[in-house]
């Protein structure tokens, strides 16, 4: 097969990882209670379990660590980094956080109260956490279309506008924000359109509502914009983010995934009232308002990261390995979420595993499957993530951003292959242990039967 464009940059550092042998896996499974969030990362071969704080920074960016500024107030570095966000957005109130968790935390603890509803097109996982975690209901409003693993519609992360419209007519009181991800994550990294976006902060400002961006992909969003829209392909990236930011008041920013940074995250947006009383949360929970939990190295690389991220040479690339990816699993056999998102391949666990009942966890089942024959982390979103919520059982192999090669995606599609000669043989699973709040990072499990 002929892959994408090939990577715009050349390897300058690399780290050894190792492959345990496969008569060892049963055992150090069983040690991690067949969750593998408790698998020592040295007994991983292929880290596929996020995007997450996982990508490898540029020479740039590691030359920007040694230029951090550490000063507690007003460092050069947030300042470089406050002129990067501003450049980007156009927002005109930045505020540092740790991570994007931390910046929900600050923006739903200030505004929500129990009882009140945010709409989003999908929640994540920890976004859905800290919303409910205040006595609110986390509401996903994604089209039908993102809800189908099959269907080829090109933004099924779109929100469906008229379910929105209703429930701000019906219910506008109790909605204090409008939420969007960018990509959307939980429905399979499928992107947003810029007419959707459009139509989504039309409807916001009719009812006088908020509406702020989960930005965490951003970049990887206004790729598939400029790619898959009608009358987008001649705007460069910058022009194409530049108006998505226009279109909202606010955004929540990860900067883990499209900062291109190991840790780090933001608040922006332009209502001078909610950015005072966040300042107030932040001084409080995080750290004073330049620096927010991040050391100054790391707002300094977070800069040069942003800018990378929105290389068009880079993204080319980033998209088309994820998309090669996906093909090379389809190749095998083995049924996957499509079209193919921006940062993940999403494998259909209900319909390679049909005699697994969504009960008994099939998304759950692979999971463990791809660690015992390929030494593989990926994650189970499904009904161990999202319990009743669960739209579908997917197996979510996200791919680290300029850190593993084709060779390397290759391997983890031959051990799909392989899991699927056996798949019949692979039973359900139950949960033996969970807590309250965000279970899937912690629960304990058991097969039903004996593994193949
Ligand atoms: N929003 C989305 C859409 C995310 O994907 C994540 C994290 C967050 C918010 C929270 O950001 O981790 O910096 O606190 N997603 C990671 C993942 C963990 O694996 O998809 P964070």
């Amino acid at each position: 097969m002929t892959y994408g464009p090939p990577e715009p940059w050349r390897i300058k550092t690399v780290e050894t990882i190792s492959l345990v042998p496969e008569s060892k896996r049963p055992d150090i499974l069983t040690a991690a209670k067949f969750n593998v969030f408790l698998i020592k990362s040295e007994d991983i071969f292929i880290d596929l379990l996020t995007d997450s704080g996982t990508s490898a920074m540029s020479s740039e960016q590691w030359a920007a660590i040694m230029r951090g500024d550490e000063a507690y107030a007003y460092a050069r570095s947030f300042m470089r980094l406050r002129d990067t966000v501003s450049s980007i957005t156009g927002f005109k109130h930045f505020l540092p956080t740790h991570q994007g968790r931390a910046a929900e935390h600050l923006l739903f603890g200030t505004i929500l109260k129990p009882g009140m509803i945010v709409p989003s097109n999908n929640h994540f996982d920890t976004t859905r956490g800290n919303i409910e975690s205040l006595g609110t209901e986390a509401m996903d409003l994604v089209i039908e279309e993102g809800r189908d693993p099959q269907n080829l519609h090109p933004f099924k992360g779109n929100m469906d506008t008229e379910k929105l419209d209703h429930l701000l007519t019906e219910k506008g009181d109790l909605v204090p924000i409008v939420m969007l991800t960018v990509t959307n994550n939980t429905g399979g990294g499928q992107p947003v359109s810029l007419e959707n976006i459009r139509a989504v902060s039309a409807v916001c400002r009719k009812h006088h509502k908020p509406l702020f961006f989960d930005a965490c992909r951003y970049a990887e969003n206004a790729w598939f914009i400029k790619k898959r829209e009608p009358g987008q392909e001649n705007r460069s990236i910058r022009e194409i983010t530049r108006e998505m930011f226009s279109l909202v008041d606010g955004c929540t920013m990860s900067a883990k995934k499209d900062g291109l940074v190991n840790i780090g995250g933001f608040l922006a947006g332009n209502d001078d009232s909610l950015f005072e009383a966040l300042q107030n949360q932040l001084i409080l929970k995080e750290g004073f308002i330049t620096y927010g939990g991040m050391a100054g190295r790391d707002l300094e690389a977070l800069a040069v990261g942003l800018d990378e991220a929105l290389d068009e040479a880079y993204l080319q690339y980033r998209i088309g390995q994820v998309r090669d990816f996906g093909e090379m699993i389809k190749a095998v056999g083995v049924p996957i979420l499509e079209p193919t998102g921006g940062h993940a391949v999403y494998v259909d666990a209900r319909s390679m595993l049909p005699h697994i009942p969504q009960s008994q966890l099939p998304a759950q089942a692979l999971t463990v499957m791809l660690y015992l024959r390929g030494a593989i982390r990926g994650v189970e979103i499904g009904s161990v993530m999202f319990g009743e919520h669960a739209a579908m059982e997917l197996v979510r192999l996200a791919v680290p951003r300029r850190v593993y090669t084709y060779n390397h995606l290759a391997f983890v599609a031959e051990a799909l292959e392989r899991i699927n000669r056996e798949k019949d043989r692979i039973p359900g699973f139950e949960i033996t242990y969970q807590q309250k709040h965000l279970r899937h990072f912690t629960a304990h499990f058991k097969p039903l039967s004996p593994l193949p």
